[in-house]
C-alpha cells in the first residue's frame, strides 16, 4: 500500500468511526477560543472526567477572558482547586491580562501559530489545539502524546523523532480538521492505548503497520512519588492559603512539614513564581 493510500483510508476509517464512537465532551460544543483554552490547558495533566465538572465551574464564574482578567489570581487559583498543578491557573489568568491589555478592542486570539506561541501559557501544543477547535485552520495538527503513538503505530514509525511526527501529523490531515484531532485524541484514549489496545475494534487495523500491536512495553515511568514531594507540599501550601492568610510558623504546622529549611524554600518558589505573597506579615494568596 502507498503510503497516500494508506493516508485515504486511514482518514476514511476514522472519521466514519468517529461519527459513531466520538465521545460528547462539553468542549466540544463551543468554538470560542476563551472556553478551548480554558478546556486545553485543564486537560494538560488531568483527566477528561475530572475537568468536566471543573470546566462548567470555572466558565460559570468567569465567562470571558474580561471577566478573568478582572478576578485576582487568588481567585482564579481558588477555583482550580482539585486540577492541581497551580500554575496552570497563574498563567490562564496572565493570559487573561494580555488578551485584555487594549481596553478599547474586545479580545481576540491570534490564528497564526507564531502569534499565538507569544502569548503567555500557550506552547506549541495549546496553540494548534486552538487553531484546531476554535478556528478550523487547514494546517492545525496539535500532537499530543496519545496522537503520536497512533501515527507512530500506523505508518511504522516508531523510531521516528519529534519533526518528523508533527510532519506526518500535517500529511495525515483531512479537510475537516476539526473532526479529525478530536478523533485522533478519541481513538487513542479508549482503543490505540499506550499498553493493551483494543486492535480487534481498531478502525486503523487494515492500514496499521502495527497490527497486531502488542502496546508499548511502557516501562512504568519511573513515575515521581507524590507522597512527601515538593508537588505535594506545594500543593498544600496553596491549598491551605485558600481558606486564608497565615503567618509563616502557623503555615508550616498546617502542612505538616517539620523541615524548616525546605518549608522555606518552597515558599520562597511559590512567592518568586507569583502564586503567593506576603501581605502584613502574613502569607496569602496573591
Ligand atoms: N485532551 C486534550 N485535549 C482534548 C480534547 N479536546 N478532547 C479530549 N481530550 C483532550
Amino acid at each position: 500500500m502507498t503510503k497516500t493510500d494508506r493516508i485515504r483510508k486511514m482518514q476514511r476509517g476514522l472519521l466514519t468511526w468517529f461519527r459513531k464512537n466520538g465521545r460528547d465532551l462539553p468542549w466540544r460544543k463551543t468554538t470560542d477560543p476563551y472556553a478551548i483554552v480554558v478546556s486545553e490547558v485543564m486537560l494538560q495533566q488531568t483527566q477528561v472526567d475530572r475537568v468536566i465538572p471543573k470546566y462548567h465551574a470555572f466558565l460559570a464564574k468567569f465567562p470571558d477572558w474580561r471577566h478573568l482578567a478582572k478576578a485576582s489570581q487568588a481567585s482564579v487559583v481558588k477555583m482550580w482547586h482539585g486540577l492541581g498543578y497551580n500554575r496552570r491557573a497563574m498563567m490562564l489568568h496572565r493570559l487573561g491580562g494580555e488578551m485584555t491589555r487594549d481596553v478599547e478592542r474586545s479580545p481576540e486570539m491570534p490564528k497564526e501559530l507564531d502569534e499565538l506561541v507569544k502569548l503567555p501559557g500557550i506552547g506549541a501544543y495549546t496553540a494548534q489545539a486552538v487553531r484546531a477547535f476554535a478556528f478550523r485552520c487547514d494546517d492545525a495538527a496539535p500532537v499530543d502524546t496519545n496522537i503520536e503513538r497512533i501515527l507512530k503505530r500506523v505508518f511504522g514509525s516508531h523510531d521516528k523523532n519529534r519533526k518528523t511526527i508533527d510532519a506526518l501529523a500535517l500529511d495525515v490531515l483531512p479537510t475537516d480538521v476539526w473532526s479529525w484531532n478530536h478523533a485522533m485524541m478519541d481513538l487513542g484514549a479508549t482503543v490505540c492505548t499506550a499498553r493493551s489496545p483494543k486492535c480487534e475494534v481498531c478502525p486503523l487495523r487494515d492500514v496499521c503497520l502495527s497490527y497486531p500491536c502488542a502496546g508499548d512495553d511502557v516501562k512504568k515511568r519511573p513515575q515521581k512519588k507524590f507522597a512527601d514531594s515538593d508537588r505535594m507540599f506545594r500543593g498544600r501550601i496553596v491549598a491551605r492559603l485558600r481558606g486564608k492568610a497565615y503567618d509563616t510558623d502557623a503555615l508550616q504546622k498546617g502542612i505538616e512539614l517539620a523541615d524548616h529549611e525546605r518549608f522555606g524554600r518552597l515558599v520562597d518558589s511559590l512567592m518568586t513564581e507569583g502564586l503567593i505573597t506576603l501581605k502584613n506579615g502574613k502569607l496569602c494568596l496573591r
